[in-house]
């Protein structure tokens, strides 16, 4: 059977990004421009400059994911980008960038849900996932539990009511002053820290249910930081390690009863806030004694890239899914 080459574009947040893939599964390129350090000057991302940022870099980023993957352009069979959700001006850029090439190529245009794409970044590297499987989707924008069937087929079990689980780490992060983005300086705080030195509450972690709320523990942590600093006892490094477990601990217990319930053998787990290093292993921790195998992608894929796009792009060229010229960006999401 012929190999299927399927470009992928990412454009939806602060990470100009394209990656060819072949056959939904190996990643022949796989080229991310990160824009962090500009944003990080304003303590977060800028939706305005974002945008005029990959409109700068996206023909640069796209030529390099052709010339890393030895490929002309022609070579490809169809066009994946993700549309929704995002920053519009964002998730634009890539866009129409998109419809260009597919339109000059004569290839198909697939539209992509990144979240969809978060997912499949698990397919990309993992062959032995058994479905039924629980799926933890943890962003910057989103957190829910899903119950999928397959990687096409799934049911939402529960979402956050508030913040989103990676709004929460880079808000506290901000108010801690540890910097953006706040994931990653919330896990290095956290490693210097202790948890357990004070008590920050696990929200909703008592209820039977797969909802989440993550902005109480931000207020929480912050009125925390207030009454440490006035008695002359702040220790960031404590809170930080403190508010990352009261998180987590939320995360991982909401996971394993989703599993248990519906009998599941497999957690995925998806999205930049996956790639929390604390996160992983109390997930491999708490799965240890069970029938239960945890699956994540590796670092580099639970954060934005375009490899994801182009994986779940393939699912859709196969399917004959294929978008019209005249799809549009979408910055809320239209299901998950
Ligand atoms: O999936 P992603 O790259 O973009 C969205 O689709 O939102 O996720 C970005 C989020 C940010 O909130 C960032 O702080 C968080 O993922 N993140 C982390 C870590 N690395 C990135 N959160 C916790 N620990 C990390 N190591
Ligand atoms: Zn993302």
């Amino acid at each position: 059977m012929k190999d299927i080459l399927i470009l992928g574009i990412e454009t939806s947040c602060d990470e100009t990004a394209a990656s060819v893939v072949k056959n939904g599964r190996h990643i022949l390129s796989n080229v991310i421009n990160s824009q962090v350090q500009i944003h990080a000057q304003f303590g977060g991302v800028v939706p305005e400059v974002a945008s005029r940022q990959h409109i700068e870099n996206i023909a640069l980023v796209v030529d390099q994911a052709f010339a890393d993957a030895g490929l002309e352009y022609q070579d490809i069979d169809a066009v994946a980008v993700t549309n929704e959700p995002g920053l519009v001006g964002a998730l634009l850029v890539g866009l129409s960038f998109a419809k260009g090439l597919a339109w000059s190529l004569q290839r198909p245009l697939l539209a992509v849900n990144h979240l969809h794409g978060h997912i499949y970044a698990n397919m990309l590297e993992h062959e032995d996932i058994k479905f039924p499987a629980v799926c933890l989707v943890v962003s910057g924008g989103h957190t829910s539990l899903l119950l999928m069937q397959d990687i096409n087929h799934y049911q939402v079990l529960g979402a956050t009511r508030d913040d989103a689980a990676g709004e929460a780490f880079d808000k506290v992060a901000r108010f801690l002053g540890l910097g953006y983005p706040g994931g990653p300086a919330i896990q290095k705080a956290a490693q210097e820290g202790q948890a357990g030195k004070m008590k920050l509450p696990r929200v909703f972690l008592d209820r039977q249910d797969y909802e989440f709320s993550f902005s109480g523990l931000k207020t929480a942590t912050m009125n925390m930081k207030k009454k440490l600093e006035k008695a002359g006892e702040l220790q960031v490094c404590d809170l930080a390690a403190e508010f990352q477990q009261a998180l987590i601990e939320v995360l991982v217990e909401k996971s394993l009863q989703a599993a248990s319930r519906y009998g599941v053998e497999s957690i995925l787990m998806a999205g930049g806030v996956a790639a929390n290093q604390e996160l992983r292993s109390l997930m491999e921790q708490r799965t240890e004694s069970r029938k239960i195998k945890v699956f994540c992608p590796s670092l580099s894929l639970c954060t934005d890239n375009a490899a994801m796009i182009a994986g779940m792009g393939y699912q859709q060229f196969i399917r004959n899914c294929y978008a019209s010229l005249r799809l549009n960006a979408y910055p809320s999401l239209s299901s998950l």
